[in-house]
């Protein structure tokens, strides 16, 4: 049987030049302190540096999640009665073959939705993956999920089954504690009572571990973060001397995250053009690109409850440094 081609619906503006992108520069770069979100790290580029850290030794959450996968994905795709399945931030979709095998040994996996930002990872995740299971539909979502939860493809309940959201690779831990709640109360909102989520979370560790993760010698995670400068030079015409800034990324033990940051070491007039805006950024200063908070299996369970959702299973790897929650809507 010949693959069907994969459907890609577009929801983000072609070349992020306008809208979303615009809207989190002026937000973020038009008040102190800086800040970007994240998730214009990611264009083909970022995706391709992400990638490569994941296969750093010191980064530990994508093996291990990927652990947990490999240990109990039949028992995942057991626990859960979803026809569709549906992943958010899906990037390369890797470790989602995993669970993706398991649902489909179930017999009764009939489609799969990923859905992000970057439309090249994105395309070439969705055309491999329906070449390995032909006989799931692939409805691809070039989208963003803090924007697009509402126009995710609904379960069939005519298939018996509704959907199972995969939110995977500790992704969850970009957002800051308001957008997290709001996410978390949004994505509830989306799903019908009875389907289900799959949420990667990194556990809290020793900051030495942590600090290693995120701080390669190599220069490859400095160079994802330096990413987003690139970006904005490109998609809005900004003049942001990247060699200017310095990586700096450090373990608040309060708040439970790593802080990844770029600091300022020369004094800098940045023009934004295609953001109509020109930002003095100060010798020293810092714009913050990235979280990535680090949890609690308590709190896990208590943020879920508190957005709708009942947790039905926890899974860890065998060092206990990530772990995977299965949850109800309720
Ligand atoms: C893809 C968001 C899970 O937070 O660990 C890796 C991104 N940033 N190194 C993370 C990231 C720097 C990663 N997530």
């Amino acid at each position: 049987m010949t693959a069907p081609d994969p459907v890609v619906s577009v929801l983000l503006d072609p070349g992020w030049a306008s809208g979303a992108l615009v809207a989190d520069v002026r937000r973020g770069l038009g008040e102190r302190p800086l800040r970007l979100p994240p998730k214009w790290l990611y264009d083909d580029r970022g995706s391709e540096l992400f990638d490569r850290i994941t296969r750093l030794d010191a980064y530990y959450p994508f093996r291990a999640e990927r652990a947990i996968f490999q240990r109990h994905a039949a028992e995942i795709a057991a626990a859960c009665d979803a026809t569709t399945l549906v992943e958010l931030g899906s990037g390369t979709s890797e470790k989602t073959r995993l669970l993706l095998d398991a649902l489909h040994d179930t017999g009764r996996l009939r489609r799969f939705v990923p859905l992000d930002v970057s439309e090249g990872t994105l395309r070439q995740a969705a055309a491999d993956l329906s070449a390995r299971f032909p006989e799931v539909a692939v409805e691809a979502v070039v989208g963003d999920f803090t924007l697009h939860l509402g126009q995710l493809p609904h379960g069939d309940p005519s298939e018996g089954g509704g959907r199972l959201v995969a939110f995977l690779g500790g992704t969850i831990g970009n957002l800051y504690v308001e957008e997290r709640a709001a996410f978390l109360g949004a994505l509830a909102d989306s799903l019908e009572p009875g389907e289900w989520l799959l949420l990667g979370t990194d556990l809290v560790k020793s900051a030495d571990r942590l600090v290693a993760a995120y701080d390669d010698a190599g220069g490859l995670t400095a160079a994802f973060v330096g990413n987003c400068l690139l970006v904005l030079n490109r998609e809005l015409g900004a003049d942001f001397d990247p060699d200017a800034y310095r990586y700096v990324p450090f373990w608040d033990p309060t708040l439970e995250r790593m802080d990844l940051r770029l600091r300022a070491e020369v004094p800098q007039r940045v023009s934004i053009p295609g953001a109509d805006l020109v930002v003095d950024v100060g010798l020293g200063e810092e714009i913050q690109v990235e979280i990535s908070t680090k949890f609690r299996p308590d709190g896990v369970r208590r943020e879920l409850g508190v957005a709708g959702f009942e947790v039905t299973a926890t899974w860890t790897d065998p060092d206990g440094d990530f772990a995977l929650t299965l949850a109800r809507r309720r």
